[in-house]
């Protein structure tokens, strides 16, 4: 058995309808209509224990609402989910023994308290041992830096300082599974990169299983191998991101500036698929043409001024798949 199974899983909301001007207004009280909202449509993959999987995918694909539904805030409305041999949301106590969540948009910790008191709530909720809240307090105090704002109220902290309290709390019951709903949003560069080592040493030393919902594609290259990507409440790829490198990141642009712009240029084996002013960008695929081809080929009609040649990044590689759907690239 995997540590996570999700089969099939969907999930919809009724979102009343909401009439407009006053006479719509009174027909909503009497009678309410609904739109029912297919947030997660059929969804289905599995988890190994201490892998590292990146859950992604545009805004609205449905990634929270599967989150919420492995953490058991949720229902589904169809499907199975098993979370480390447990139904989420029949038994969301002992879940939650199992499992620690980050939802980098809001904070879990208690707004008013001083931050040291939610860790003690927290301790006493899942009854942390004395001896293994001491450890995880001096590991997290160390790798975090939680000693700059224990004493602070949460309310007062900054993002990057909420955000490793917030990802300090959710490991203090030592859970083997962590969900991070978008870790690192809104974190400087450093701060980032902090984030991204605590996590990779949780995983490494604890062997911690981490599911990873972010829209930073650097966040995902950096600590994951394996991606799910989700559009519209459906699967749309699951496997190596370093696959996804190979079939998407054949694709190179070569940009010239031209001395004699006004020209008009053909290529052959390449794709012009931009122009401004004195300078063109050309599509093409590396396993079919090299760049000096096609240097070459341009300079017999064109003088070149200047060059560079694009390789894509894993960010452009999955805009481009948002946009474009999950096809082979297109070219000449
Ligand atoms: N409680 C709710 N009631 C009604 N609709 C909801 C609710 N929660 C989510 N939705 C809708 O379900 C869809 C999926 O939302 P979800 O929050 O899972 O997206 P997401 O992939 O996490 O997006 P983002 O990247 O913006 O965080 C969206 O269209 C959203 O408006
Ligand atoms: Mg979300």
């Amino acid at each position: 058995m995997s540590i996570i199974e999700v089969n099939g899983l969907q999930k919809e909301f009724l979102i009343a309808k909401r009439e407009t001007g006053f006479m719509g207004a009174l027909r909503s009280l009497v009678k309410r209509e609904f739109i029912k909202k297919e947030a997660v449509k059929d969804i289905s993959f599995t988890i190994e224990k201490g892998e590292m999987v990146g859950y992604i995918g545009p805004n609205g694909a449905g990634k929270s609402t599967t989150i919420k539904m492995l953490t058991g805030i949720l229902v589904p409305s169809a499907g199975n989910v098993l979370v480390n041999g447990i139904i989420p949301y029949e038994n969301r106590q002992e879940n939650a023994k199992n499992i620690g969540v980050v939802f980098g948009q809001r904070t879990q910790l208690w707004w008013d308290l001083p931050t040291i008191e939610s860790f003690e709530l927290l301790k006493a909720i899942y009854r942390v041992p004395d001896q293994r809240y001491k450890e995880n307090m001096d590991i997290f105090k160390e790798i975090l830096g939680l000693d700059e704002f224990l004493n602070t109220p949460v309310r007062q902290l900054s993002l990057g300082q909420r955000m490793r309290a917030d990802i300090g709390a959710s490991l203090l019951h030592d859970p083997p599974i962590l969900f991070l709903d978008e870790p690192t949003i809104g974190l400087d560069v450093v701060a980032k990169e902090k984030m991204r080592t605590f996590i990779q040493e949780i995983n490494r030393e604890r062997n911690v299983t981490v599911i990873l919902t972010t829209h930073d594609m650097e966040d995902i290259e950096k600590l994951c191998k394996r991606m799910v990507l989700i559009d519209h409440g459906q699967k749309v790829y699951d496997g190596e991101i370093l696959a996804v490198k190979e079939r998407f990141g054949k694709m190179r642009t070569l940009v010239v500036d031209l001395e004699e712009a006004q020209k008009p240029l053909y290529v052959s084996g390449g794709e012009i698929c931009k122009q401004e002013g004195n300078r063109r960008w050309i599509r093409f695929n590396r396993d079919e043409i090299s760049a000096s081809e096609l240097i070459t080929q341009i300079s017999q009609t064109h003088n070149i001024t200047d060059l560079t040649v694009e390789e894509p990044d894993i960010e452009s590689i999955i805009s481009r798949i948002y946009q474009e759907g999950f096809t082979e690239p297109q070219f000449v």
